[in-house]
């Protein structure tokens, strides 16, 4: 099984970054190939609108750090996305990506019907959210965003934690790391 891990918070050892660890460790013990993408390290731009992808090519024309990234949701069996919840909404890294995701999508403007994905069937997507707010709040971003999954045909797993203070990456996240070893344990299993 391919796994990969793609990270939308700019700080690598926090809480968004450590649940989404917890998952790819415990894949990684199960005998699973995982390659992490750490955003924030990455130079790329965001999706032009040129609508090339979908016209002259079956892929995005810009051709920087997100073009690994990319191609590896093709051929990935799970993919880690994860994000800090910035001003109500996803890291603006994260969402930088997300747009250039809009070339992984095959558009036929001819007919109104026809938008499928360019991702091969059967992939599962694990959306990891960290916030400062209690959890009640924000709870209308994996809503926002499910229609991203849907479209790739993406069987789509949450994992939230709130109530975390904003100065401390370190904070106590265990319950959802937990979460996330349980998750990984049942796709394992799943597999064998
Ligand atoms: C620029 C910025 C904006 C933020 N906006 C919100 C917000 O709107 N709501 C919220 O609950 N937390 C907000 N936070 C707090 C983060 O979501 C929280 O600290 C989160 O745990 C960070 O995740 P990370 O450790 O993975 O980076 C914000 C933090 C920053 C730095």
């Amino acid at each position: 099984m391919k796994v990969i891990n793609i990270l939308g918070s700019p700080r690598k050892k926090g809480t968004s970054a450590r649940i989404a660890e917890a998952f790819t460790d415990s894949v990684a013990k199960h005998g699973a190939e995982v390659e992490h993408f750490y955003l924030n390290g990455l130079m790329y731009r965001g999706c032009q609108g040129c609508e090339i992808c979908h016209s002259k090519k079956d892929h995005c024309i810009l051709e920087d750090d997100l073009t690994p990234v990319l191609e590896a949701m093709r051929t990935a069996d799970v993919t880690v996305f994860s994000s800090p919840v910035y001003y109500s909404d996803i890291s603006g890294q994260f969402k930088t990506f997300f747009d250039r995701t809009y070339s992984l999508l095959d558009v036929n403007y001819e007919q109104e019907t026809t938008i499928s994905s360019r991702l091969p069937e059967g992939k599962t997507a694990i959306f990891i959210l960290t916030q400062g707010d209690v959890e009640e709040k924000h709870t209308d971003i994996i809503e926002r965003y499910r229609p991203f999954f849907d479209l790739h045909g993406y069987a789509l797993k949450t994992i939230r934690a709130a109530a975390l203070a904003s100065g401390r990456p370190d904070e106590d996240v265990s319950v959802a790391q937990a979460e996330a070893a349980r998750m990984a344990e049942n796709l394992m299993s799943i597999e064998k």
